[in-house]
């Protein structure tokens, strides 16, 4: 009888995944779901052929030297800046993630937190839960108008084109985008988005939402001198990743209103938040949630498990990045 491959799930998933893990693979799991540190993690690789990780879980060249055995890592996430892409292939490690079964939820989130984010839903929240509200004013918590208004997108992948469809089917918006890469013009139609440059991003949009994957290239791509180009009326949204915008740099724009107000899921260094960032009133956080949905987090699940299954029996994974 052959042995069975070994693998490690780094963090704490749905039993009937990990119920279907080990009818393929010796599994060994982290019920206490507490995200190790690099050097348990290589602990708990010893003797692993594949692992079934997360954001937490960092794969890069000194990991790999120290677990020579293991040959693919399924995150369980569409972005991968976790992983040292380049160095996995150079170890001959497969890196898969989970793209397309969290697009259209990781939209709806978006689209969630900018409205909350331009009609001041959890400011106000806090207000009346303060025992403030004594009686009814006219201009109250007056914030942006959402239908009809410009909608700016950075990074313009699957989930970038699934917001712009909610904003300009669905809100009647003007959507704007930029990209790397300008998208064909069906798509573009289809979306009913424009393509410009990032000055003019910056300077059109009533509200700009971000959802570029995060690399050297897109660290501090919204900073103090971007975001003094943008209006002062203007709300900005983070659903991609910490470090495309520089948060010390955003804390001080809300607090001197150079913006209206932002919503932010991502953060630099989470689960930190730069404390700037929780004592201003004109920003919306949320803890890293857009593809929440129980739905979508058991199919995300449920793909990386595919991932190492096919992977281990036919050689080939179903999402590869390498
Ligand atoms: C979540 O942030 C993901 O990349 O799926």
């Amino acid at each position: 009888m052959t042995s069975r491959p070994a693998i490690l799930i780094a963090r704490a998933v749905f039993p009937e995944v990990v119920a279907r893990l080990r009818e393929h693979f010796e599994v060994e799991t982290n019920d206490l779901d507490a995200p190790f540190t690099p050097v348990e993690l290589a602990q708990r690789l010893q003797g692993k052929q594949g692992a079934m990780t997360t954001g937490s879980e960092r794969i890069d060249a000194a990991l790999l030297a120290a677990c020579p055995e293991l040959r693919i890592a399924a995150n369980i996430a569409v972005g991968y800046n976790n992983f040292d892409v380049p160095a996995m292939t150079a170890a001959g490690v497969l890196a898969t993630n989970t793209p397309d079964v969290l697009t259209e939820t990781t939209a709806d989130f978006g689209f969630a937190l900018l409205m909350a984010t331009a009609r001041r839903v959890t400011e106000s929240e806090h207000f009346l839960r303060a025992g403030l509200w004594n009686r009814w004013a006219l201009d109250m918590f007056a914030g942006a108008e959402v239908h009809g208004s410009i909608l700016g997108i950075l990074g313009m992948g699957r989930i970038g084109q699934a917001i712009a469809r909610r904003g300009a089917h669905g809100f009647g918006m003007k959507v704007i985008y930029h990209n790397r890469s300008r998208l064909d013009a069906a798509t573009e139609a289809e979306c009913q988005a424009s393509y410009v440059s990032k000055d003019q991003l910056l300077a059109q949009a009533d509200h700009l939402i971000l959802v570029v994957p995060y690399s050297a290239e897109s660290h501090h791509a919204i900073g103090a001198a971007e975001i003094a180009q943008m209006k002062p009326t203007a709300t900005l949204v983070n659903i991609a990743r910490g470090g495309i915008v520089d948060d010390a740099a955003l804390a001080v724009a809300l607090r001197e209103k150079r913006i209206a107000a932002a919503g932010l899921d991502v953060f630099e260094g989470e689960p930190k938040v730069h404390p700037d960032l929780l004592t201003v009133p004109n920003v919306v956080l949320t803890p890293h949630i857009a593809s929440a949905t129980l739905k979508t987090r058991r199919a995300m699940a449920d793909l990386a498990a595919d991932n190492l299954i096919a992977f281990f029996t036919r050689g080939e994974a179903l999402t590869p990045l390498n």
